[in-house]
């Protein structure tokens, strides 16, 4: 497995140009298995979890043509598609509970495997399964697989969702785009940006989706018109680099991105005492040569402090010059980058969901070990400002979400290399 090396602490100058989003991208190619004609996919982010989804696509019968910087995918399904999706596709990315609602709500059928749970959490999917059973969807859960039909097209609906999640917000708006009869209500929706990308996707192809804050109402249609996309810019890589150029009294150019996305990250960064300028689609960030402690951070559904941010700014306020707490309210146990950056000489006390943080820390460079996608950048940034080398293990964490993340970093001024 591959590694990074580290010489830090280096200093942060320079421009970054952020991919497509990982995380729109998978709702939306889950979401062409709705189409009859050939749909185009843009700004596709080369990442490891885009390739596992579009080789789940290619097992089910989807023709995937990719263009040579394998940003862009024309794909065309097949009149009679596969419904299985095995174990050894699905454990490796969870995102891929997302074929479940197109499946259903074109085929009428589906064998998916449960998505394994990761680090940060269990990782249930019984929003995502209660609410297409509204829809229609009947399923039984046998040898670790849901095996779902339905009788036809699946129906409008009211759902209420118990809690806010982005996945279940997805997989029901996608369902509900070909069901019939009256329009499904879906409330208390998660409103996060990919989902409204997803929509604008769907929208463009002939979908009916309106928003009303935590309300998306769909009105079925019986088929989705040819079209293409563009998938939007990806604000956790964006968020990282914000926070990486206010550790390292970096001076970076952020392209590609509306900024008013990640107004709360940029708000917070502000009050840490970093310098920020942006116009429509570029942020100018100067790190602070004092870091400000942030009393007590807790991370949110959008348009809170992304959970996906959490262990980044962790690192950041390791650095402040005061105490500081961090409370990770939407998964169980993503703290696992608490203990690699503890043996950076970070000092963090956990009391349950609530990490406590004393800052002036010097991180000397260690060893670290990755767990997961968002944990990993953390211990990279950490090594990019601590004294001496550091290698970080298990990269391939960070591939699944990070788009070339050490030509992005070595452009900036950062030492890092990777050890085969
Ligand atoms: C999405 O995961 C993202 N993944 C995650 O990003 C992100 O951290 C998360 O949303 C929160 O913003 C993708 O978009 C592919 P949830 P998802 O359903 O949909 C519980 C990354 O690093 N829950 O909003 O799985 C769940 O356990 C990843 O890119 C249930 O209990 O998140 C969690 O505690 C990590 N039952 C909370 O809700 C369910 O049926 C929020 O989960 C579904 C979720």
């Amino acid at each position: 497995m591959d590694k990074f090396l580290i010489h830090g602490p280096c200093k942060i100058k320079g421009k970054v140009s952020i991919s497509g989003s990982k995380n729109a991208s998978l709702p939306i190619l889950a979401a062409t298995l709705l189409f009859d004609k050939p749909v185009i996919i843009k700004n596709l982010p080369r990442v490891r979890d885009i390739n596992t989804m579009l080789n789940l696509l290619r097992s089910l019968g989807s023709k995937i043509i990719l263009s040579k910087d394998r940003k862009t995918a024309k794909i065309i399904n097949k009149k009679n598609m596969n419904t299985f999706a095995s174990y050894s596709l699905v454990k490796t990315m969870r995102g891929s509970i997302l074929v479940l609602g197109p499946l259903i709500s074109k085929f009428h059928k589906a064998k998916i495997s449960l998505p394994g749970g990761c680090l940060i959490g269990a990782r249930p999917v019984n929003y995502h399964l209660a609410a297409l059973k509204k829809l229609g969807m009947k399923y039984v859960i046998k040898d670790g697989y849901i095996l779902a039909k339905s009788n036809g097209r699946l129906k409008g609906e009211t759902i209420k969702f118990p809690k806010i999640s982005v996945g279940a917000t997805e997989n029901s708006i996608i369902a509900a785009c070909l069901a019939k009869g009256k329009s499904t209500k879906l409330m208390n929706c998660a409103c996060e940006p990919e989902i409204k990308d997803l929509t604008k996707f769907l929208n463009k192809a002939g979908a009916n989706i309106k928003w009303s804050g935590r309300t998306c109402t769909i009105v079925g249609v019986n088929s989705l018109a040819q079209t293409n996309h563009i998938v939007m810019a990806d604000r956790i890589e964006a968020g990282t680099f914000c926070v990486a150029a206010t550790l390292a009294k970096g001076n970076l150019e952020i392209k590609n991105l509306a900024p008013k996305i990640i107004n709360t990250e940029l708000e917070l960064l502000k009050k840490v005492g970093a310098k920020i300028k942006t116009t429509n689609n570029k942020i100018f960030i100067k790190g602070p040569d004092k870091i400000k402690s942030i009393k007590n951070i807790k991370t949110k559904e959008f348009p809170g402090i992304p959970t996906d941010l959490q262990a980044q700014l962790m690192v950041l306020m390791c650095k402040s010059i005061g105490q500081s707490s961090i409370t990770e309210s939407i998964f169980e146990n993503r703290f696992m980058h608490v203990a690699e950056l503890q043996r950076l000489g970070a000092k963090i006390d956990i009391k349950n969901n609530k990490a406590f943080i004393e800052g002036n820390t010097k991180f000397i460079g260690a060893e670290l070990m990755s767990s997961d996608l968002r944990a990993s950048v953390a211990l990279v940034l950490a090594a990019i400002v601590a004294n001496g080398k550091s290698i970080v293990g298990r990269v391939y964490h960070l591939e699944r979400g990070y788009e070339n993340i050490e030509n992005k970093l070595q452009k900036i001024g950062v030492r890092i290399k990777r050890l085969k």
